[in-house]
């Protein structure tokens, strides 16, 4: 089962995950950490550059994977992920940016170019802690509704409703791509570490279906059921519709002093 930590906020949340990813790297220089991009991971990787601010930690060796990236927009938009995980995360964080690839970079072509991220991150020894937000519809990376449990990173075609979601980003609906490239639900089911946040009452619904709902490509969310070891990270408001809600909270309060995230 996944634990399921209900915080009093996102701030809350984004310093244990970057707790999590400080202890990884002090285990191991050259992680491997996946990287989601949205709104919802920002709290984390501002908590990690706090942290490496005030207690540095070598992070030259450290590698990243980006979960997905726009279709169709120009070189260098300001909205692709690309730029955003190079101005949210490799800036801050001091990483080196010959590391952190994102899908579809230095592909010869986008047919390839699944395959050929599949193959980076198998060269890289896999995922060791993979951050995920999730989207209204339910989306972890940018696997809609119907995606496969055994999908790899392939392109995909967003939602209407990821589109709405996402225009808030751009300046009109007409901007926002339609097509992505994502991580598929069977590549983040094998990173070792599945970290999944997520704030407001508009993911309520969401949450619910991934943490206690029907195993379900109608809720790719729940293929986090699937993980050995997930943690859920979710503001109170996030956590409304979850029936066990309680139950979380006394197994977080009565932690064995020995467990880490
Ligand atoms: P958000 O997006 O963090 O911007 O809400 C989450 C997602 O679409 O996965």
């Amino acid at each position: 089962m996944a634990e399921v930590v209900i915080v009093g906020d996102r701030e809350e949340a984004g310093e244990l995950a970057a707790g999590a990813i400080r202890s990884l790297i002090t285990r191991r220089r050259d992680a491997v950490l996946g990287l989601a991009t949205g709104s919802t991971p920002l709290p984390v990787y501002a908590a990690l550059a706090r942290t490496l601010r005030e207690d540095p930690l070598d992070v030259s060796a450290v590698r990243g994977f980006a979960l997905d990236e726009y279709v169709g927009l120009p070189a260098g938009h300001p909205e692709s992920y690309r730029a955003v995980i190079t101005r949210e995360v490799v800036e801050p964080l001091g990483l080196d940016p010959s590391l952190v690839h994102v899908p579809g970079d230095g592909s010869d072509s986008i047919e390839t170019a699944g395959e050929d991220y599949e193959r980076a991150i198998v060269a890289a020894g896999g995922i060791d802690l993979q951050i995920l937000g999730i989207g209204s519809t339910g989306h972890i990376g940018f696997n809609e509704p119907g995606s496969s449990f055994a999908s790899l990173t392939r392109i995909k075609t967003l939602t209407e409703r990821t589109r709405q979601d996402n225009a808030r980003f751009f300046d009109s609906l007409d901007e926002v791509p339609r097509h992505c490239l994502t991580q598929g639900l069977g590549t983040i089911l094998r990173a070792r570490h599945l970290v999944l946040l997520a704030f407001g009452e508009g993911k309520a619904e969401a949450i619910a279906a991934a943490v206690e709902g029907p195993l379900t490509a109608s809720q790719p969310g729940s293929a986090i059921q699937l993980h050995p070891h997930v943690t859920v990270l979710i503001d109170e408001a996030a956590a409304s519709r979850l029936q066990n809600a309680d139950y979380y909270r006394y197994t977080w309060e009565n932690r064995p002093s020995w467990q880490t995230l």
